[in-house]
């Protein structure tokens, strides 16, 4: 194997702190996304997420999994949230997404599906989206969207 050219690095970085530790509308966030959760819709997966996503105005917009027995035609909490959001107030900033699954064994962190259109909107309000994994007591932020998808292939890539 050839050494290479050039190589090209990017370093993640996933904050952990106790729960108790962040401001109250974050810890609001993940309240509701553990709230929502229970309400999942999830017979065959038996997998309930919950995602709650924090606006510019303070409001909390919270959904949950939703699956099919066609299975590719559910969609996961984080997607049906962001929708929810983008269908009824496109002209509000994202400030945050709250994740939560009662039945991880790990903390969750969102599909490549869901990264990507969380991509979408971060780029499109051209403001940082916060990801906030709700584990057991603790919580994992990641500050911008982009850091999911390193070398990622969003609107900016078609200008
Ligand atoms: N799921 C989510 O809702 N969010 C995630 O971050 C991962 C997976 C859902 C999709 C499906 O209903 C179930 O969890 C099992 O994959």
């Amino acid at each position: 194997m050839n050494v290479p050219k050039k190589i090209l690095e990017k370093n993640i970085q996933l904050k952990v702190f106790n729960i108790n530790d962040i401001p109250n509308n974050w810890q609001n966030l993940c309240v509701e996304a553990k709230r929502i959760s229970e309400q999942a819709y999830a017979p065959y997966s038996k997998f309930r997420v919950g995602a709650a996503v924090l606006l510019e105005d303070e409001s909390i917009i919270p959904a949950n999994n939703q699956e099919n027995a066609a299975y590719p035609s559910g969609l996961c909490a984080e997607r049906t949230a962001l929708f929810f959001c983008s269908a009824n107030f496109p002209n509000k900033k994202i400030i945050a997404v709250a994740i939560y699954s009662p039945d991880a064994i790990n903390m969750l962190t969102p599909c490549g599906a869901c990264r990507q259109v969380m991509l979408e909107y971060e780029q499109k309000q051209q403001r940082n989206i916060i990801t906030i994994l709700y584990y057991k007591d603790d919580v994992y932020v990641l500050n911008s969207v982009k850091d999911w998808l390193p070398f990622e292939f969003g609107s900016e890539s078609l200008r």
